[in-house]
C-alpha cells in the first residue's frame, strides 16, 4: 500500500516510523526529481546523486529547503558509500539527442552504475530498483510487447550504446537475485512525458510543443505512422513506487507505460491544436533502428501493482504544454535554467 501524501507544513514532523532514507540516482533529471518530490511527500528522507550531465538543479531547487533532502554531486560510474534502505537507479541520460553524445560513457553508466548501486544494495541489504526501458526491446516483431518477449535489439548500432547497455544492466540486476538472493525490482519504462522534461534533448513531447509554441516548423521523421505510447509523469511515479513497495517475490521486469497508442503524426497535430500555433508539419528521414511500433502489454502491472495509468494524453498535455509556457514567458530576462526553476517555484 502507498503511503499517504504529507501537506508540507507537516515536513518537520516526527516521521521517524514512516519514513525510509532513500536513494534516487539521477535524482536532478526528468524522472528523478519528480520521484523525490514524492517520496519527501510522503515523508520520507531523500538523497538525491547526480553528476548533473542532463540533470539540473532547477529541477530540485524547489525542494533544497526541505531538511529530508539532501543533494550529492556524484558519477554512479564511481562507488558510492552512504547508508540507505532502498535505492532506485535511475542515473543515465534517456534521450538518443543525449545518450549518443558519449557513447562509451552512456554504456559505462548503464553497466558500471548498475554494478555499483547493485554492490551497494548488497552491502546494505537494501531494495534496489532498476529504471530500464522499452527500449530492451528494440524494434519489436510483438505487439505490444510483454515482459516475456526477448527483444529485437541491434547490438551495433548508434542506439546499441542505451539499449544494450540496459539489457545488461538487467542481466546484473538477476544475476545479483539469483547469486545473492538480493530484493531487485525492474520495470521497464515506455515512453514519459509531463513537466521539467529538457526543452531541447529531442525525445518527441518536448520537441513538438517546444515547436509548436514557436511557431516554427514541426519535425518528423519518418512519415509519421510510427506509433508510441506516452505515459504521464505522476502515473509513472506511483508505478515506481508501487513496485518497490511489492513483497520481495516480486521482481519484475514489468512494463511501466500508457497502453493508448497513438501515430507520431497523431501526437504532433494534437499539440498543434492545443497550442493554437501555425506551426506546418515538416518530414525528414527516419533515424536507424528507430522502432516502428510501441505499446506496453500493462497486464502485471495491473496484476501486481493494482496499477493503470490514470491521466489521459489531452490533460498531461496540457499540463506540460502549460509547464513550457511558463518556461518561455520567463525567458526573456533570465537563462533557460532561471527560466526553469521560477516556473517549477511557481515565481
Ligand atoms: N523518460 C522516459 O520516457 C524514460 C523511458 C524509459 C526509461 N527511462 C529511464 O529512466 C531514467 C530517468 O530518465 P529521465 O527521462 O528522467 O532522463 P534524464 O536525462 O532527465 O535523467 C537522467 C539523470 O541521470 C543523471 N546521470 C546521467 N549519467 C549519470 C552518471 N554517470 N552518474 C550520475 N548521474 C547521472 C543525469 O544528470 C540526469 O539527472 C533513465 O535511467 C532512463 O533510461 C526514462
Amino acid at each position: 500500500m502507498t503511503k499517504p501524501e504529507l501537506p508540507k507544513d507537516q515536513w518537520n514532523d516526527d516521521l521517524s516510523l514512516l519514513s525510509k532514507r532513500v536513494l534516487v540516482t539521477g535524482g536532478a533529471g526528468f524522472l528523478g526529481s519528480h520521484l523525490c518530490e514524492t517520496l519527501l511527500n510522503r515523508g520520507h528522507e531523500v538523497l538525491c546523486v547526480d553528476n548533473f550531465f542532463t540533470g539540473r538543479r532547477a529541477n530540485v531547487g524547489h525542494l533544497l529547503d526541505n531538511p529530508r533532502f539532501e543533494v550529492m554531486r556524484h558519477d554512479v560510474t564511481f562507488p558510492l558509500y552512504v547508508e540507505v534502505d532502498e535505492i532506485y537507479n535511475l542515473a543515465c541520460p534517456a534521450s538518443p539527442f543525449h545518450y549518443q553524445h558519449d557513447p562509451v560513457q552512456t554504456t559505462k553508466t548503464a553497466v558500471h552504475g548498475a554494478i555499483n548501486m547493485l554492490g551497494l544494495a548488497k552491502r546494505l541489504g537494501a531494495r534496489i530498483l532498476q529504471a530500464s526501458t522499452s527500449e530492451v526491446y528494440g524494434d519489436p516483431q510483438v505487439h505490444p510487447q510483454t515482459e516475456d518477449y526477448v527483444g529485437n535489439v541491434n547490438p551495433i548500432g548508434k542506439r546499441s550504446c542505451y539499449d544494450e547497455g540496459k539489457r545488461c544492466a538487467e542481466t546484473l540486476f538477476f544475476d545479483y537475485y539469483r547469486q545473492h538472493g538480493m530484493a531487485i525490482k525492474v520495470a521497464r519504462i515506455f515512453n514519459t512525458y509531463g513537466p521539467r522534461m529538457h526543452p531541447d534533448d529531442g525525445r518527441v513531447v518536448s520537441n513538438f510543443i517546444m515547436q509548436a509554441l514557436a511557431g516554427t516548423p514541426i519535425t518528423i521523421y519518418g512519415d509519421g505512422s510510427q506509433t508510441r505510447s506516452f505515459c504521464f509523469v505522476s502515473d509513472l511515479i506511483d508505478g515506481l513506487i508501487r513496485l518497490m513497495e511489492t513483497p520481495p517475490e516480486v521482481t519484475g521486469p514489468i512494463n511501466l507505460g500508457n497502453p493508448v497508442e497513438l501515430t507520431i503524426r497523431g501526437l504532433a497535430e494534437a499539440i498543434i491544436e492545443k497550442t493554437g500555433s501555425k506551426s506546418e508539419l515538416v518530414f525528414r528521414d527516419l533515424p536507424q533502428d528507430d522502432p516502428i511500433k510501441r505499446k506496453p502489454d500493462i497486464t502485471r502491472a495491473q496484476t501486481y501493482l493494482g496499477w493503470t495509468p490514470q491521466i489521459a494524453l489531452a490533460d498531461g498535455l496540457d499540463s506540460t504544454i502549460a509547464y513550457f509556457r511558463r518556461v518561455n514567458e520567463r525567458l526573456d530576462h533570465k537563462t533557460t535554467a532561471q527560466a526553469e526553476a521560477a516556473a517549477i517555484a511557481g515565481k
